[in-house]
């Protein structure tokens, strides 16, 4: 793959090469989605044809079909329970290295292979950093039936919590509302600013007709911040991980 040259893409682009230094051979990998991830699927998938062996877990239909064009050998979280390492990108992380997700609507499986996988290196860029989360529209995954009575209890949630507005809007892809991969609809939550995350993905998490929500609260275990001239920042918290090469 080309290096783009210094711009907003070669800050994903040293994101995603920085995170091949976290892959080790016979990894079971967890593959993001998102433009950022899909140029971490792109180099891997060279990796792979010069003969590194891994096994990837897609997090969406999306990078599923990518993946599989490049080469990369599959396997589902039906076939194994444990990963090693999952490398995906983010909307938004915060110092606590808390997350917002979602934002290419694949929150659900993205949370379940993140979940399932040793340590989480997210790849992002310097317009994701921010010291609360909440200007980037929370993504909420509900179930269809009863999405406006769902809609109402979140709303009823968010006015009582510490933060800068509300709007909740459903997530539409053209004229028809976005359906996600597991056939749910997306809640935007447009918040501005976001007080106490934990304690709203808790009460959110706990509202029938919530499927989940795009908080990563406490899961992200490095952030590769990558930089507009190629370079890259690692920011690394609890047990540092750090890259094997
Ligand atoms: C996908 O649902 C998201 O969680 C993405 O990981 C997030 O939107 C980051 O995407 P970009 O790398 O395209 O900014």
């Amino acid at each position: 793959m080309e290096k783009p040259e210094p711009g907003p893409e070669r800050a994903k682009f040293a994101a995603a090469e920085k995170a091949l230094d976290f892959v080790e051979p016979g990894m079971l990998l967890g593959l993001g989605t998102g433009s950022t991830a899909d140029i971490f699927a792109r180099l891997l998938g060279e990796r792979v044809a010069e003969g590194l062996e891994i096994t990837g877990v897609p997090t969406s239909t999306r990078t599923r079909d990518l993946a599989a064009s490049l080469n990369i050998p599959l396997t589902t979280l039906e076939e194994v329970e444990k990963l090693d390492l999952v490398i995906d990108g983010a909307d938004e992380f915060d110092r606590r290295m808390n997350l917002i997700k979602g934002g290419g609507g694949a929150l659900l499986q993205e949370k379940l292979v993140a979940t399932a996988a040793d340590k989480m290196v997210v790849i992002t860029d310097r317009s994701k950093q921010v010291s609360h989360l909440g200007a980037f529209p929370l993504p909420v995954e509900v179930v269809k039936f009863g999405w406006k009575l769902t809609a109402k209890r979140i709303y009823e949630i968010i006015s009582c919590a510490f933060v800068g507005g509300v709007d909740i809007i459903r997530r539409m892809d053209g004229d028809k509302p976005y359906i996600t991969d597991e056939g749910h609809y997306i809640l935007d939550l447009h918040l501005k600013k976001i007080d106490e995350p934990e304690k709203m993905a808790g009460q959110l998490k706990e509202l029938v007709g919530v499927v989940d929500s795009g908080f990563f609260i406490e899961i992200a275990d490095a952030v590769i911040v990558g930089r507009e001239d190629g370079t890259t920042r690692l920011i690394n918290h609890r047990p540092p991980l750090r890259p094997v090469r």
